[in-house]
């Protein structure tokens, strides 16, 4: 059955997560809010701000309910998160390199920091536990930004651990590619 086919090479990849057909449109999206006054405003001043675990999602974008993002490694489409995900995991190997060469690595915070403000597969997955993985992830994350170059590759290592952690809460089949990632002791 073509179903089970690529599931089984989504788990043989190692890099998928829900095999449920993303993006179903889901009951419990949050609600829209109205928007506070003064809201547009100045939004450039601190682009973190409009990404909280309070942002409602915005119907429509592209890997919200009914709108996948098309993927060669799930052919059902990809949510927001899920591409997101491929992205910071893209961003990581490329920082990986970057320290291995002694250059220094890229900001990667002002968009990773979307992971709590994008729609996932599931929409139970983004709860409070998830956001406070999220900003555990990113304090590492500003950490490696911030790091001089003799301490890099132990803070690499150390914000890989933020992805771990919520790995082994929420989608463990991305972990061998995170795993691959860490430089030796
Ligand atoms: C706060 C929790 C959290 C953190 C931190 C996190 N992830 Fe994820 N990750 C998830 C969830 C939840 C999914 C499933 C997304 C979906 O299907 O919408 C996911 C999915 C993935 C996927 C699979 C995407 C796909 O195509 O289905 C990869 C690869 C991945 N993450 C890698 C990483 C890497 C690398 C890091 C660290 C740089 C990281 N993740 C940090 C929660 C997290």
């Amino acid at each position: 059955m073509r179903v089970i086919t690529v599931s089984s090479l989504v788990g043989f990849l190692g890099l998928g997560c829900n095999s449920t057909t993303p993006n179903a449109p889901i009951a419990t999206a949050a609600a829209p809010l109205a928007a506070a006054p003064g809201a547009a405003q100045a939004p450039e001043a601190d682009p973190e701000a409009i990404c909280t675990d309070e942002t409602p999602l915005a119907p429509g974008v592209p890997g919200s309910p009914g709108h996948p993002i098309a993927s060669i490694i799930n052919p059902n489409g990809q949510s927001e998160l899920a591409s997101l995900m491929r992205t910071m995991l893209g961003d990581l190997k490329a920082a990986r390199a970057d320290i291995e060469a002694g250059r220094p690595v890229k900001p990667m915070r002002v968009v990773h920091h979307r992971i709590r403000c994008a729609w996932p597969t599931v929409m139970k997955d983004r709860d409070p536990p998830f956001d406070a993985m999220a900003l555990s992830y990113l304090g590492g994350l500003s950490a490696l930004e911030a790091a001089p170059p003799a301490a890099a590759k132990k803070v690499f290592n150390a914000a890989l651990e933020g992805c771990r952690a919520c790995h082994e809460k929420t989608c463990s089949s991305a972990m061998a590619a995170i795993n691959g990632l860490p430089f030796p002791d």
